[in-house]
C-alpha cells in the first residue's frame, strides 16, 4: 500500500448550449460554451497490494461501484495502458448529482490525472481528453477546464479566454433528470454532417452571441448572451424551475438560466457579497422546497495546478 493522491474535481456549467441537430450515432450535435467554477468534488487513489479496484464513499445519490465513472475509467485506463496496481478510490462528492454540473464526469477527470501520476503513464492532456470521449461527452472538458468552446458531441475542445470573472447560485432541485430524455424530448431534426464540416463555422445562435460577448470582454455582454435550448424540454416537464429562476431574479441577480440539461438553475452576479446575500435571502424558502443551494465563482484555466491536494 503507498500514499495517497488526491486531485479536486471542479462542476461545470453552460454559458451557453446550442444544439444543432440528431446524429446517426445516438448522439447530438452540440455547440457550448462551457465554464468550471469553485465547487468541488475530491478523488482520491491508493495503491493496493492485490489487482483489485474498490471504490468507498460518495454518496447515496451516487452510481454504485461498477457503474461509477471513477471506477470506469480506471478499468478503461487499466486495459488500454496494459497495467497495473489494484486501487483503493475514495470519493467525496460535493457536486449534486444527474444535475447538469457534470460532477461524475469531472471525478473521472481527475481520476484519469491521478492515475497518470501514480502509473507514471505521461499522457498529454490532448491523450487524456481523447481517451476520457469513450466514457462521456462532457469529460475531455474537464481535464483543462476554465473557459472553452466544446463542438461535436461536446468532445471536440477549443479554449478560450477566460470569461468575465463571475458568481452563481446555484438552486438545485431534489430531482435529476436524465440527459437522453432530454435530448430526444427536443425532437431535433436530423443533423447533416456535410454541411457543418464545409462551412466550420459555429451556428448556434446562442453559441454566437455569446462567443462575440467574451470577445468584448464585457461582464454585461455576456449575461446578455446566456442561453440555453435545453431549458425549454427540462422546464416544461419541472415548472417549478421557473419559479427558481424568478427567485434569483426577484433578488437582484443579473440572468438566471439552467445549467446543461438541468435541473440546477443558476443566477449570475459580479460580487461575492452580493451572491452570499442572495443565497441567504432565499435559503430558507428553497430548502424547504427540497433544494439545496450552492454559491461558487468562475475559475480560470491556470487555477488546474491548484486542484491537487497532496
Ligand atoms: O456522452 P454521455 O455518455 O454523457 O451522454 C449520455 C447520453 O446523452 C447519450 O447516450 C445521448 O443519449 C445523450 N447525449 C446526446 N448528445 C450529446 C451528449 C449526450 O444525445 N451531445
Amino acid at each position: 500500500m503507498g500514499s495517497i493522491l488526491q486531485k479536486l474535481a471542479p462542476a461545470k456549467i453552460n454559458l451557453s448550449l446550442d444544439v444543432l441537430g440528431r446524429r446517426s450515432d445516438g448522439y447530438h450535435q452540440v455547440e457550448m460554451i462551457m465554464q468550471t467554477i469553485d465547487l468541488f468534488d475530491k478523488v482520491s487513489v491508493r495503491r493496493r497490494d492485490d489487482d483489485s479496484f474498490c471504490l468507498y464513499g460518495g454518496n447515496d445519490e451516487a452510481p454504485p461501484e461498477a457503474s461509477n465513472l471513477v471506477y470506469k475509467t480506471a478499468l478503461l485506463v487499466k486495459q488500454i495502458k496494459g497495467q497495473q496496481s489494484g486501487l483503493d478510490i475514495f470519493l467525496d462528492k460535493k457536486i449534486p448529482v444527474a444535475a447538469g454540473l457534470a460532477g461524475g464526469s469531472s471525478d473521472a477527470a481527475a481520476m484519469m490525472k491521478l492515475l497518470n501520476k501514480l502509473w507514471n503513464l505521461n499522457c498529454s492532456a490532448q491523450e487524456m481528453e481523447l481517451l476520457l470521449a469513450k466514457l462521456g461527452s462532457d469529460i475531455p472538458f474537464l481535464v483543462q477546464g476554465g473557459t472553452a468552446l466544446a463542438t461535436g458531441r461536446g468532445e471536440i475542445l477549443q479554449a478560450l479566454p477566460a470569461a468575465p470573472a463571475f458568481w452563481v447560485i446555484l438552486i438545485k432541485p431534489s430531482f435529476g433528470v436524465s440527459t437522453p430524455k432530454v435530448y430526444q424530448a427536443l425532437q431535433a431534426p436530423l443533423w447533416v454532417e456535410q454541411s457543418h464540416t464545409a462551412s466550420g463555422a459555429i451556428r448556434g445562435a446562442h453559441t454566437v452571441a455569446m462567443l462575440k460577448a467574451l470577445e468584448q470582454g464585457s461582464y454585461s455582454a455576456m449575461i446578455a448572451a446566456l442561453g440555453n435550448e435545453l431549458e425549454k424540454v427540462t422546464i416544461e416537464w419541472h415548472p417549478q424551475l421557473e419559479e427558481y429562476k424568478q427567485y434569483l431574479l426577484d433578488q437582484g441577480c443579473d440572468q438566471a438560466l439552467m445549467s446543461g440539461s438541468g435541473p440546477t438553475i443558476m443566477g449570475f452576479v459580479q460580487q461575492e457579497k452580493k451572491a452570499r446575500e442572495i443565497a441567504s435571502s432565499i435559503a430558507e424558502k428553497v430548502t424547504s422546497q427540497g433544494c439545496n443551494i450552492f454559491v461558487a465563482r468562475s475559475l480560470v484555466k491556470e487555477e488546474e495546478k491548484n486542484w491537487n491536494v497532496d
